[in-house]
């Protein structure tokens, strides 16, 4: 149903567009808001799949959801929490992984919680082993049945001291959204430190609670017994933002990304700036654009914050195919993240990838028989092809892609990109696209 896209490629994207609030962000803080005593109020909130689904899952629970679109104001009144059904939770969660988060909020609300198989991006196994031990460790008795897992807090949780086997973004806020409110002090180490998760701390914080960010990736919770409702403005899209600036580059054009900011880039941007792109921060936005001239190769290690981060390596593989020589990218994040290279194979890339950590470090994927690594040749031109989307930044990729093979491309299964990326039909017009729904 409309999941198709016709593009006309081949001609270079010029223009402006707008980021809002992040998605990785968002949906966390709409977790958050089950929290609260009373009403919170989120602001800069993108049109995208994943809120209409945390929406929904909020609302299944007793929040009261007003969602004003256009202004992008968020209101959740959590005053009436309850449990939902496992099957309307599945139901609504599709394959978002954002029910795991509920758990430690509504143990403190109900002491009970539900959750379905959870799915997300197929970008590896993505398990939730660490959320369960996580819980396990708060005092969370887990039962996994069937149609999904349930938990119960037999008593008031209990602050503990967590150490990750790897700075897992979601098993931290699993941590974040349980501690605040568990009885006495939790002290996480090996946490994830990426903007959304200092965004959703600043959100916490305003909410009541007592956190504190060490040094070396340890973060200290004091358990407090009461939590209000907040007031915040989303930090913005930096994935977003990188794939617009990815799309510049492989399209040879020149977009200002309103709504960027530079501190969440800064990685991004010294990358950027080494394949051979040309960026200009403004107070407003960033300009990204090709100058003209050959693309360089890199090497390139993705990795946690302040690292590069994994969802930007997708859009950015598609601007190395048309870099001059051996690009070498190394996923250290997720063991299986080049499946959509398929496609730009099939459009005419060289894109060899390997069972080695290529580039680098070792990584925990190496001698496990993964393709982690790939091997980018270039410059290859894009043909136009019938591609089909895999997920979500990979589908973004595809459509840079696409965009950038001279002829027409058909990419099936755009719905997906929907989850993250707001109205990009109309950005992608708005840059000069041809492009038209099936
Ligand atoms: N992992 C485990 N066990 C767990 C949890 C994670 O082994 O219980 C592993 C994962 O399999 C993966 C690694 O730890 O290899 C990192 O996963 P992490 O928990 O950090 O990822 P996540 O919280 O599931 C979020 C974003 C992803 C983003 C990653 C890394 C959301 C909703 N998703 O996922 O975003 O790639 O952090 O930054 O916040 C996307 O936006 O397209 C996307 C996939």
């Amino acid at each position: 149903m409309n999941d198709l896209l016709y593009v006309n490629g081949g001609n270079p994207l010029n223009g402006t567009i707008t980021v809002r609030g992040a998605k990785n962000f968002v949906s966390k803080s709409m977790v958050a808001s089950l929290l609260g005593e009373t009403p919170s109020v989120l602001r800069n909130v993108p049109q995208i799949r994943d809120v209409k689904v945390v929406s929904g899952l909020l609302d299944l629970h007793g929040v009261n959801v007003k969602y004003d679109t256009d202004a992008g104001i968020l209101d959740l009144d959590p005053s009436n929490v309850e449990s939902a059904h496992v099957a309307d939770i599945d139901a609504h969660a599709g394959s978002s992984r954002i029910p795991i988060l509920f758990c430690g909020p509504l143990l403190h609300r109900l002491g009970e919680a539900f959750i379905p198989d959870l799915g997300g991006c197929r970008i590896g196994d993505r398990p939730i082993n660490y959320h369960l031990d996580i819980l396990r460790q708060f005092g969370a008795v887990v039962d996994k049945r069937p149609n999904g897992i349930h938990l119960r807090a037999p008593r008031r949780l209990q602050g503990t001291k967590i150490s990750l086997p790897y700075p897992s973004v979601g098993a931290t806020e699993q941590t974040l959204l349980t501690a605040v409110r568990a009885d006495g002090i939790t002290e996480l180490s090996g946490a994830a430190i990426e903007p959304e998760i200092m965004d959703l701390i600043a959100v916490l914080q305003k909410m009541g609670a007592i956190i504190s960010v060490d040094t070396d990736r340890v973060i200290r919770i004091e358990g407090v017994d009461r939590l209000e409702g907040y007031t915040h403005t989303a930090l913005n899209d930096r994935i977003e933002t990188a794939s617009w600036a990815s799309a510049a580059l492989a399209t040879g054009g020149d977009i200002t990304v309103k709504g960027a900011t530079q501190p969440e880039m800064m990685t991004f941007l010294n990358t950027f700036r080494k394949v051979g792109g040309r960026f200009e921060v403004q107070d407003d936005g960033i300009r990204f654009w090709h100058a003209g001239g050959d693309l360089k190769s890199i090497v390139l290690e993705t990795d946690v914050h302040p690292g590069f981060m994994t969802d930007w390596q997708q859009p950015l593989v598609v601007a190395l195919t048309q870099a001059t020589g051996l690009s070498i990218v190394h996923e250290t994040v997720y063991e299986n993240r080049f499946g959509f290279t398929d496609a730009l194979r099939k459009m005419g890339a060289t894109i060899q990838v390997y069972k080695e950590c290529l580039g680098g470090r070792d990584c925990r994927f190496g001698q496990r028989n993964f393709h982690h690594s790939a091997v980018v040749s270039g410059p290859t031109p894009l043909s136009a092809a019938d591609i089909e989307v895999p997920d979500l930044r990979g589908g973004f990729s595809h459509l840079i892609a696409a965009l950038a093979a001279k002829g027409q491309s058909t990419v099936r299964g755009i719905g997906l990109i929907d989850r993250g990326y707001e109205n990009f039909q109309d950005k992608l017009e708005a840059l000069g696209a041809e492009v038209v729904r099936g």
